[in-house]
């Protein structure tokens, strides 16, 4: 085994191999043990409807080492829930939530030595995933699922970290009213790629998506929860069938409600109506906290806090945030799980 020459405090968010990575199959009905292995290649039968059929879906949580030199996971048991939701949506079995976690801690287990130093800000990505395989050629629902997590040690998900970032409305959908929004599966992102690349093009850090019936509602970033924040102390942040619900927003509508006495709703966010909001931000594993600078809609740029400094609330939020997820702030009951 190579020894790590990890720049722990530099870590952007990039694909690492690391040791060993979990791995359980599905056929006839039920789950094998799983097993953790070296090999980071699948090899499937040409006709997986996971390639074909996008008949596959996924998950992102991460593991955080705490100042005593723990390691913690941040609600797993909802990250599990929500898998199972999209692979209801998309036909596919269920994976026990009890068999989610305890796949995730023995990858975290066999990857320790990639699990960042405390005081680094980086984290553990864990990346669940479940795909259906098989011979098949029809479209109809695989007969055989594969299940496996990986991990590779990150950072911050927009280069740069904690500073305000700007975002720019896109012209495409990301989801379709009754279609597969809130489930996290691979179609919404491929699908999205193009408003992510003319975005990154015109030098916005991605796209935000507007509601897909009406294009007047902010639903979300590519890949993050949008949240505003208002002079009346409101945390306001979109209420839709078609966004992925977000388990940091979740979590952050709690903060703001029990830890600093703010009114919490879900709501529509409509784009005529960003002046109300003092400050914004993108939430979600991968991102955290990512203040929002500014919005550019039909080229003009609305301003929110300031593009260079990050707000206030937005701050505190995050302060806290972080450190309920790396221990120094004690958590809701539930929300850690030691690994
Ligand atoms: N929205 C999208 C489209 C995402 O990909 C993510 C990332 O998982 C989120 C929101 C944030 O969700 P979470 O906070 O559960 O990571
Ligand atoms: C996450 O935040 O976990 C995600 O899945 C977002 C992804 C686009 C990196």
């Amino acid at each position: 085994m190579e020894n790590l020459t990890i720049d722990w405090t530099n870590l952007g968010f990039d694909y690492i191999k690391t040791d060993l990575r979990y791995i359980s199959v599905w056929e006839n009905g039920e789950w094998d043990n799983g097993v953790l292995i070296k090999d980071n290649t699948l090899c499937i039968e040409e006709g997986s409807p996971a390639l074909h059929y996008g008949q596959q879906c996924f998950e992102g949580l991460k593991a955080y080492r705490t100042k005593s030199g723990e390691i913690q996971l941040f609600r797993p048991d909802e990250n599990a829930k929500r898998l199972n939701n999209s692979a209801n949506r998309l036909l596919m079995p269920e994976v026990p939530i009890e068999k989610f976690i305890d796949a995730c801690k023995q990858v975290v287990k066999a990857n320790e030595r990639f699990v960042p130093p405390y005081g680094t800000g980086a984290t553990l990505y864990l990346r669940p995933f479940l795909i259906g395989v098989g011979d098949n050629i029809g479209l109809k629902p695989a007969n055989k699922f594969i299940f496996s997590v990986f991990c590779i040690p990150v950072g911050p998900y927009f280069k740069g970290g904690m500073k305000p970032f700007n975002f720019m409305i896109s012209d495409y959908d990301r989801a379709a009213p009754k279609g597969t929004g809130a489930a996290k599966v691979g179609g919404n992102y491929a699908g999205s790629l193009i408003a992510q690349k003319k975005a990154k093009e015109k030098g916005y850090a991605d796209a935000i998506f507007l509601d897909p019936a009406t294009h007047t509602k902010i639903e979300e970033v590519g890949s993050a929860n949008f949240f505003g924040i208002t002079a009346n102390n409101e945390f306001i942040t979109p209420l839709s069938p078609s966004i992925l619900p977000s388990i940091t927003k979740y979590s952050l509508l709690e903060i703001a409600r029990d830890y600093f006495d703010m009114k919490v709703i879900e709501g529509d966010v409509n784009i005529s109506d960003l002046d109300k909001f003092i400050e914004a931000g993108a939430c979600g594993t991968a991102a955290v906290i990512t203040p929002i600078g500014g919005i550019e809609y039909n080229g003009n740029l609305h301003v929110f806090h300031s593009t260079k400094d990050v707000g206030p609330i937005t701050k505190k939020l995050y302060d806290t945030l972080i450190g309920i997820q790396f221990g120094d702030i004690p958590a809701p009951k539930g929300w850690i799980y030691t690994v």
